[in-house]
């Protein structure tokens, strides 16, 4: 018999083990590692004697109309999710705590209610007089929407059963438990049979479902990661803390694109939707200042300036630090690598700290230039022409390879102002972009060009 093929999985994070232990060391709870049950053979498992019946085919056309879409209202939302609700879907949001879910949420179902759907607000984690609370705040206490406080799953499916919305919401999905479980809300056990049975109840009643859940910082929680592949949605709730911004990103759309993003600003009476967020990230920029340059990117299908802020300073320690926000630590290390090796500009014995302004996050790799450009004007001292953008990705070569959507980023750099653009050689667009492209073929011509070293 092949030992390796029994395995033990902790209930309380999801982490796989090979041997039995009291505690687990992944998550380190206690008593809460169990024996999977074998696929297929051993007791307990039925061997797949007897014959299944025989499922319908169909072939690829397509003979159903696309899905109708229901908006909000909120123009950011809406487009996040593709263009407005599909009916019968579900749609996880997850964030930190207190970034401003249950706020977005609230405001949504006042949206879609607005719209002429009919809501529920189903709160685990608040009492009704809070809910309310905030709906006032909000002002948005007139709203047809109805608001339920429970945890009890069973409870709130035979209610949802028996009401039919067009939409519901449950705040949050770590909050749900049901009977038939034994394990504590917000267990892995817990999240993802709850979150199993609002899906199938989705489907099968044409209700959209809307689950919250929490995550921390590392993505550490492992509740609303195992939903993800339930839900044919899910949105990304993010900001800093210290920061009114905030982005709503769809990292998963069965029913549009990925990595689309709306922005909001937190305010004292709920969210505000930004129309304009280049203009936003922009304006707390001041004069061109040494290690400060504006990226040109692109957010799922928009156009967005962000300012890259760079600091380098001769280190007292004996492994000098980097500190990196709102970009990967990884990439940093690569492109001071090939500014050391390429262009001969060394940064050991220097601390680096890097810095997206406003509390963006970038994962481009078309922001390596712009990186690449910050460091320089901020080990140089000296600022880059003002009225530029930068973007552009650096390979190992030290070479620049043109990004997509060239076009896109150069107009909305000339939209909002700019009038040089420092783009790759041979990056693609049209004719009169509006504003003084200088193609650049490698990273030792931009640092010759610019700070007159390399
Ligand atoms: P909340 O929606 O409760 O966060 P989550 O559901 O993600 O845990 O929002 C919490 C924060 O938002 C709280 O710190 C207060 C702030 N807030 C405002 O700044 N303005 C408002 O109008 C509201 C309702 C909340
Ligand atoms: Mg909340």
């Amino acid at each position: 018999m092949n030992k390796s093929a029994t395995s033990f999985t902790c209930s309380a994070c999801g982490a796989k083990h090979r041997k039995w232990a009291g505690r687990c060391d992944a998550c380190g709870a206690w008593n809460t590692i169990t024996e999977d049950a074998p696929l297929g053979a051993g007791p307990g498992a039925r061997a797949l004697k007897a014959r299944g019946r025989e499922i319908a085919l169909g072939t690829l056309e397509d003979d159903e109309a696309p899905p109708p879409r229901r908006t909000s209202g909120l123009a950011e939302l809406d487009r996040v999710l593709g263009g407005g609700l599909v009916p019968a879907s579900a749609i996880l949001v997850g964030g930190d705590p207190g970034i401003g879910k249950s706020t977005l949420l609230l405001q949504a179902v006042a949206g879609f209610a607005g719209q002429g759907l009919r809501c529920l607000y189903v709160s685990g984690e608040e009492a009704g007089a809070q809910v309310r609370l905030r709906a006032r705040r909000l002002g948005l206490a007139e709203a047809p929407v109805s608001l339920g406080t429970e945890t009890a799953l069973r409870d709130i499916l035979t209610t949802l059963d028996r009401e039919r919305p067009d939409l519901a919401v449950i705040d949050s999905i770590q909050t749900m438990w049901l009977d038939t479980v034994e394990s504590a809300p917000g267990s892995v056990a817990q999240v993802r049979a709850a979150a199993h049975e609002l899906v199938s109840f989705a489907k099968r009643r044409g209700v959209s479902v809307v689950l919250v859940g929490h995550v921390t910082k590392e993505g550490q929680i492992a509740g609303p990661r195992v939903v993800e592949h339930m839900v044919d949605t899910v949105l990304y709730f993010e900001g800093e803390r210290g920061h009114p911004f905030r982005i709503l990103r769809s990292v998963k759309n069965r029913f549009g694109p990925a990595d689309e993003i709306g922005v909001f600003e937190m305010t004292g009476r709920g969210l505000s939707e930004v129309a304009n967020p280049s203009a936003l990230f922009l304006s707390e920029r001041g004069t061109p200042s040494p290690g400060s340059v504006v990226f040109a990117g692109i957010e799922g299908t928009r156009p967005l300036l962000t300012e890259i802020q760079a600091l380098v300073a001769q280190s007292t320690l004996g492994t000098p630090r980097r500190a990196v926000v709102g970009l990967d630590g990884a990439r940093l290390s690569t492109i001071l690598a090939v500014l050391e090796a390429r262009c001969g500009i060394p940064f050991a014995g220097m601390d680096v700290f890097l810095n997206v302004a406003g509390g963006m996050k970038v994962s481009e790799p078309a922001a390596d230039l712009a990186v690449a450009a910050a460091l320089l004007s901020a080990r140089e001292d000296v600022a880059l022409p003002a009225d530029t953008v930068v973007f552009g990705e650096i390979s190992l070569s030290g070479a620049l390879r043109p990004v997509v959507q060239t076009e896109n980023r150069l107009k909305e750099a000339q939209k909002l102002g700019f009038c040089r653009a420092i783009a790759p050689a041979r990056s693609k667009f049209g004719g009169d972009a509006g504003l003084d492209v200088v193609q650049m073929p490698d990273l030792t011509a931009f640092t010759g060009a610019y700070f007159g070293a390399g």
